[in-house]
Parts: C-alpha cells; sequence; structure tokens
C-alpha cells in the first residue's frame, strides 16, 4: 500500500489501491495504518452503496450503526447515508442538503456507544468550497501542558444528540475525555464543540477546560482540510480526529458509513447514560 503524508501531524493519501478486493493482510495493514494516522483518504474508487457497505464492515468489527438522520439512508440500505442536495422528482433532498459551515465534531459522540469508525465516499465533489477539515486530538501532537493532560485523564464529558437527530435515543451520555490507544499510539483528546459539561468539576472550571482543549486542538497548524475529489474513499477515527465541513456553492454527493471500531485496534470510548436530554 504505497502512501503520501497529507499533514505534518497526521492523514495519510493511498494510491494506486483497489478496496473493493481486500484480503485478511490487506485489511488487517489498514486497519493497523489508520490506528496511527487518524485519517486514511484512498483515491480513484469506484464504490455502489453495496460495496460501500461491504468495505466498512470489512474494516470495522462487521458491525455498522445506523446514521441519526433517516431521510439520509440510502434507498437501499439505511446503513449507508446521503449527504447531498440532489432532488427526487418530486422536488425533495434525497438526503441531508446542509451546506453552511458545521460544528466541529466526532462522529456518533451523542451515543453511549458510539460506532467511532466513519467512511465518506465522494461521488460528486461541489462546485466550490464545501472541503472536510480535520483536526488530530492526539495528545503527543497538541503540546497540550501536562497540568491539563493529568487533570483531564479522570474526567468524563457528556454530550447530546441534536433535536434534528431522529433515530437516536435522546439522552445525555457521559465518555472519558482522554482515551488510549490500545496499538500503543498514545492518548486521544475525546471532546468536541458539542461537549456539553464535565463532569464532577464546577460549570466554570468545565467551560474553562473545554476551551483550553479546543483551542490546542483547532490551532491553524494542527487542522487538514480534505478537498473532495470524485472517487475519494476517506476513513476516519473519530477518537483520534474531530471534523467539520465547510461552507459550499453547488451541489454534492457524499456518502457515508459508520463503523463499529474493533477495539483491538482502536481506541473505543464506552459510555454511561447520565440523563435524559433535554430539548435545545
Ligand atoms: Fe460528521
Amino acid at each position: 500500500m504505497e502512501s503520501n503524508s497529507l499533514h505534518p501531524r497526521f492523514g495519510l493519501e493511498v494510491t494506486g489501491f483497489d478496496v473493493r478486493t481486500l484480503d485478511v493482510q490487506a485489511i488487517k495493514e489498514i486497519r493497523t495504518t489508520l490506528a496511527g494516522c487518524g485519517v486514511l483518504v484512498f483515491r480513484d474508487q469506484v464504490l455502489d452503496d453495496d460495496a460501500l457497505e461491504r468495505v466498512s464492515r470489512q474494516l470495522g468489527d462487521g458491525r455498522l450503526e445506523e446514521p441519526a438522520r433517516t431521510w439520509s439512508h440510502a434507498p437501499s440500505t439505511r446503513f449507508v447515508s446521503y449527504l447531498t442536495g440532489f432532488q427526487d422528482a418530486s422536488g425533495k433532498p434525497i438526503g441531508v442538503a446542509d451546506n453552511h459551515t458545521d460544528y466541529w465534531h466526532s462522529d456518533q459522540e451523542f451515543r453511549c456507544d458510539p460506532a467511532t469508525l466513519a467512511s465518506l465516499y465522494c461521488l460528486v465533489p461541489p462546485t466550490r468550497g464545501g472541503a472536510t477539515s480535520f483536526a488530530t486530538t492526539a495528545v503527543d501532537q497538541l503540546s497540550l501542558p501536562a497540568e491539563l493532560v493529568e487533570r483531564i485523564r479522570p474526567l468524563w464529558s457528556t454530550r447530546r444528540p441534536a433535536p434534528t437527530h431522529d433515530n437516536v435515543e435522546h439522552v445525555e451520555v457521559s465518555h472519558p475525555v482522554l482515551l488510549t490507544s490500545p496499538q500503543g499510539n498514545g492518548e486521544f483528546v475525546y471532546a468536541s464543540e458539542n461537549t456539553e459539561r464535565f463532569l464532577g468539576v464546577s460549570d466554570e472550571e468545565g467551560s474553562a477546560l473545554k476551551d483550553q482543549l479546543l483551542r490546542h486542538c483547532l490551532s491553524d497548524q494542527n487542522i487538514y482540510s480534505h478537498e473532495w475529489r470524485m472517487g475519494d474513499f476517506v476513513v476516519y477515527d473519530n477518537a483520534q480526529v474531530l471534523h467539520r465541513r465547510e461552507l459550499f456553492e453547488g451541489v454534492r454527493w457524499l456518502k457515508g458509513t459508520k463503523i463499529f471500531a474493533p477495539s483491538e485496534y482502536f481506541a473505543v470510548p464506552e459510555g454511561e447514560v447520565v440523563g435524559v436530554a433535554s430539548p435545545a
């Protein structure tokens, strides 16, 4: 598998490789590589919905999560979501049509047992803009002050689903703020712009901790913005990166899957329900 660096701190681009025909060795190599770099971009892939679902199951532990918005589900499988403003014959978008800048987030962070690997496949790139930006959460890369790392090590923080998430239990869930790679790849900060509160600390301290962590994670030199090309198949580990959609013009078509991560390769946050989510 030939790869090139995407960013000095994380991410690799893979060329000359077809993800439709993976053997046991290739699956192992991709998992090990992703566990070390957080984001993998495979160029020039040709994937219909069945192939996208199949490769997603192969790279994960075999299970996929249903995307949180039912109106994004593909006609033939609820495990593939359509992110697009393209419309059906009645003029209704066939997927999630959002084109504004998103919050920095970790997919599935609002679920107790999140599927922390995810894929995005680009069928039609947007006319202008529309990158997906990634930021590593690797403690080793962030130059976090040692006392900050020690402060967050025992802490848990909470999230809840957005009101538009119609395919998820609306409860407030908590997860550890620091996750540890089972492959010896260090620790990762598991907090995002959607983090609501840190348990066992004052609101004031929790808010300051969130600001401090995000300031490090979202500094300019820590971000890779992926400009989509047709045929890009991107797999990322939501425990190792935050991401967001950037503003775009025109109509794009991405397809996505949410993949349960094999715990022998990836840090998998095990959450707890801490309350009923109140309306935003
Ligand atoms: Fe996302």
